[in-house]
């Protein structure tokens, strides 16, 4: 019997027509830069993110390990294996592009040169300028100090509130968040300028449609000319004033990055409130989270492993970035056949973050994972992507949150309302609608 040459699988058109139902376009529903909060309540009442899991387990034993090849009318793969996913992430930013046609389409609308999509030696000196500014490898930012005063005097206003209210609620906390995240990339000058969150939302709005919309270029104008302002005042212990301190070449465009850094810290807003639900629901935990903050002077510096732990659990079970994609540069060889070039690739972190089949812990709260290197194994867990284009915002804003759940469980006593929401876990936690009442 003669064998041809090997090709990728290719999926069947009710396989390509389901996984698209199921795993892509409910993902693009719920808004891939600026969440819509009705849908994510009607994903969590769906169980949508199990559905999609399990489907692609099922597309695993029909077609093996792929790349699974989707029938559409742009080349598309769907990862399945765990070794995939590491390849295509240490192989970023050749062969494995993150500056997708679609990523380009949906930041193009805010921040045309930031450093995600950017390519070849623009990518490297703005992927550079990204780590000096955000201390990417220091567990704990150099101007830490300064941040964690602004982050306390935040979060005591927010348990003030509470306490006169009788319950933490998502919109207090949110608001709260908007203004930490003001003072900490752009200084205290920055902490009522709300208009600037709201031009940025509205410029996410628009990315949500990517191709879609017509871009707003006026409001882009407004929010930029507006963001350069705090920027320019390089007001101390703010991002801000790293950017002043870190050489720049004529290619960085500093004023371009900072977008991406706060709209990146929405993300660390859901995670910490799902993982402040999480520790109400499970009693041990919180045990050991009291134990971790006991004698701790919060109002400085500190470093929080069990709490990091817990955030990074919360994003492992909820990914706030749950398609990481990549676009392939050239023809690119696997052990079942060539991926030609200009592949669009879908990673679907839930697959293996929540991977039942492969993961003993996959659907419990188990901060242990983060913490003993025996539990967590080689296996792709990426709420923060990985290899040379991993989030380089990861420590700086673990630090933030976790520090910032410390001074909510030091502060005040709350309890969950319809705890049993997380018994057992969902495949999708909203965020919007969790309620702590104060307790006494
Ligand atoms: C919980 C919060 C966050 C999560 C889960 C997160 C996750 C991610 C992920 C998954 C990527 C890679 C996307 C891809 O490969 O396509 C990324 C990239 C990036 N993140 Fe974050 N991020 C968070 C917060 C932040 C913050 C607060 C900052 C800055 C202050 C930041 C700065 C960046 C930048 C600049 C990139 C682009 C890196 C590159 O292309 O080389 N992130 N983030």
């Amino acid at each position: 019997m003669s064998t041809g040459p090997r090709r990728l699988p290719h999926a069947s058109l009710t396989d390509t027509v389901q996984i698209v139902g199921t795993v892509v376009l409910p993902t693009l529903a719920r808004g891939v830069i600026v969440r819509r909060p009705p849908v994510v309540a009607k994903a969590e009442k769906l169980d949508a993110d199990r559905r999609a899991v399990e489907l692609l387990q099922r597309m695993r034993r029909r077609y093996g390990r792929g790349p699974l090849r989707l029938r559409l009318p742009r080349r598309m793969v769907v990862l399945l294996d765990p070794t995939h996913v590491q390849r295509v992430l240490d192989q970023t930013p050749e062969p494995f592009t993150p500056a997708s046609a679609e990523k380009r389409a949906a930041l193009g609308h805010f921040q045309p040169h930031g450093v995600l999509i950017s390519t070849g030696a623009e990518r490297d000196d703005r992927r550079r300028f990204n780590e000096e500014v955000l201390d990417t490898t220091s567990p704990v930012h150099r101007s830490a100090d300064v941040m964690v005063g602004r982050v306390q005097d935040e979060v005591d206003q927010l348990l003030t509130r509470a306490r006169r209210d009788g319950a933490l609620v998502w919109d207090d906390y949110s608001t709260m968040w908007d203004r930490m995240v003001r003072r900490v990339v752009l200084g205290d000058g920055a902490k009522d300028d709300e208009e600037l969150t709201e031009l940025l939302v509205r410029l996410r709005a628009t990315a949500n449609w990517a191709f879609l919309h017509p871009r707003r270029v006026r409001t882009r104008a407004r929010f930029l000319d507006r963001l350069a302002e705090h920027v320019d005042r390089a007001e101390p212990g703010s991002l801000a004033a790293s950017m002043a301190g870190t050489p720049t070449t004529d290619m960085t465009e500093p004023g371009q990055q900072p977008p991406q850094w706060m709209f990146a810290f929405d993300a660390a807003a859901w995670a910490s409130f799902r993982a402040l639900a999480l520790l109400h629901a499970f009693p041990e935990q919180m045990a050991r989270a009291r134990e971790e903050i006991a004698g701790r002077d919060l109002s400085t510096p500190q470093d929080l492993s069990f709490l990091r732990a817990c955030i990074l659990e919360s994003l492992r079970l909820w990914a706030t970035t749950p398609a990481v994609l990549r676009e392939s540069t050239e023809r690119t060889l696997w052990e079942d056949g060539p991926m030609p070039e200009s592949t669009s690739i879908l990673t679907y972190a839930p697959l293996f973050h929540r991977d039942d089949e492969n993961l003993p812990y996959a659907n419990e709260f188990d901060p242990d994972v983060w913490l003993d290197p025996a539990k967590a194994r080689d296996w792709p867990l990426i709420p923060f992507s990985a290899g040379p284009a991993e989030c380089p915002g990861r420590n700086l804003v673990l630090h933030v949150s976790s520090s910032i759940l410390a001074m909510i469980l030091a502060g005040t006593e709350l309890r969950l309302e319809d705890e049993d929401r997380l018994h057992p876990l969902p495949s999708v936690l909203d965020p919007f609608s969790l309620r702590f009442p104060v307790v006494g």
